[in-house]
């Protein structure tokens, strides 16, 4: 007998991604891990076939978010609830038969600053209408249904990092993800040790807008039609010559993707061994190719890794996730995360036109 809807709750935390960036859609490795910052919602049965969202205050205007939609005509509108409305239109594809509900979002995982604010919504809203309405629905499903709102709905292509962190990293670990063959292992950080510092640009970046993220998609996959290749992840650092005679700007693209997963494969054994030295300098030399290779830095992150530079505290620091924006991370010794994501900010707001905010650790 079909089980009456409940009232349910889940959460997912944000994630940053240590090292591995624009790898995943190219079927190559990443290093994410979870960060404090979380999405909660909350999910009550309806009779009818309406989704009521209540999305609280808007951390910038301060307006109450909220909006309805009824089931069946889910419609792209380019506004935060597209990830909700994106949820019940890919599950409905996938042959569940879903009933209304009213849903209520919290989350402190700050939008826009490549921490991956929409597929906590995403895995979170998965979890919770799975919770209340018992559906079948396997963990690692819950982050392929998440990719497939963005894929199909938002229209943003992508790769699955995002919401295999958002839905099995943990704090203190970083996942050692296999993006081709969705296999994984978890990598302790020794908190001990080393600790982690996010600093948010305050340029603001959009997946779904009309960036460079789907044209550098677009770039990879002319670069594998040139070199015979399914992915770039067939491909190591000995084809680099072969890389090297592609034309512009699929050369220097597929380049950062064959180091950039060189670099991960490094990064864990560096964490492994508890070499933080040549972990770091992994984290400045990858900083280096997503600027110079694969363009998707802006100035003022370029400013941000050059103000962690000049501190001994740091071991490394780079542009995490998408780009066109959005955040750094600086692997730094244990006990001074605060004080040198001060000294970072004091540095880059000597231009008064930039609004940085240390993220972690929370003070
Ligand atoms: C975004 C995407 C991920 C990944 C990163 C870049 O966060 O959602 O799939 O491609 O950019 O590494």
């Amino acid at each position: 007998m079909e089980k009456k809807p409940v009232a349910a709750e889940a959460f997912a935390h944000g994630r940053v991604n240590l090292i591995g960036e624009h790898t995943d859609y190219n079927g190559g490795w990443v290093l994410p891990t979870a960060i404090p910052q979380k999405t909660t919602v909350h999910v009550t049965p309806r009779e009818d076939g309406q989704v009521t969202i209540d999305a609280g205050a808007d951390p910038k205007s301060g307006e109450h978010r909220h909006t309805a939609y009824r089931l069946g005509e889910e419609k792209a509108t380019g506004q935060w609830w597209d990830y909700v409305q994106g949820v019940t239109s890919v599950l409905a594809k996938s042959g569940f038969s879903l009933k209304g509900f009213d849903l209520s979002i919290r989350s402190n995982v700050p939008e826009g600053s490549g921490l991956s604010s929409s597929a906590a919504l995403e895995v979170s809203v998965l979890k919770a209408i799975r919770g209340s309405q018992n559906l079948d629905i396997p963990d690692m499903q819950i982050a392929q249904f998440g990719q497939r709102v963005e894929n199909e709905f938002v229209g943003a292509r992508v790769g699955i990092m995002d919401q295999m962190a958002c839905s099995f990293a943990k704090s203190g670990e970083a996942l050692f993800l296999d993006t081709r063959d969705l296999v994984y292992r978890n990598v302790r950080i020794p908190r001990e040790s080393v600790e982690l510092v996010i600093v948010n640009s305050g340029v603001t970046h959009a997946l779904s807008s009309a960036n460079g993220y789907n044209q550098r998609r677009a770039e990879c996959e002319k670069a594998c039609e040139a070199l015979g290749v399914e992915s770039l992840r067939e491909l190591s650092l000995k084809d680099l010559p072969r890389v090297a005679t592609l034309a512009e700007p699929m050369n220097r693209r597929a380049k950062h993707v064959i180091t950039e997963n060189e670099r991960v494969k490094n990064a864990v054994t560096a964490l492994e061994s508890n070499d933080f030295s040549e972990l770091g300098r992994l984290f400045f030399e990858s900083h280096a190719s997503m600027r110079d290779d694969y363009e998707v830095s802006v100035p003022e992150i370029d400013a941000l890794v050059e103000a962690a530079r000049f501190d001994s505290n740091v071991f490394g620091a780079r542009l995490t996730g998408g780009g066109f924006g959005g955040s750094i991370v600086a692997l730094v010794k244990a006990g001074t995360g605060a004080s040198v994501g001060k000294k970072i900010l004091e540095i880059y707001h000597r231009d008064p036109k930039r609004h940085g905010v240390l993220l972690v650790p929370e003070v």
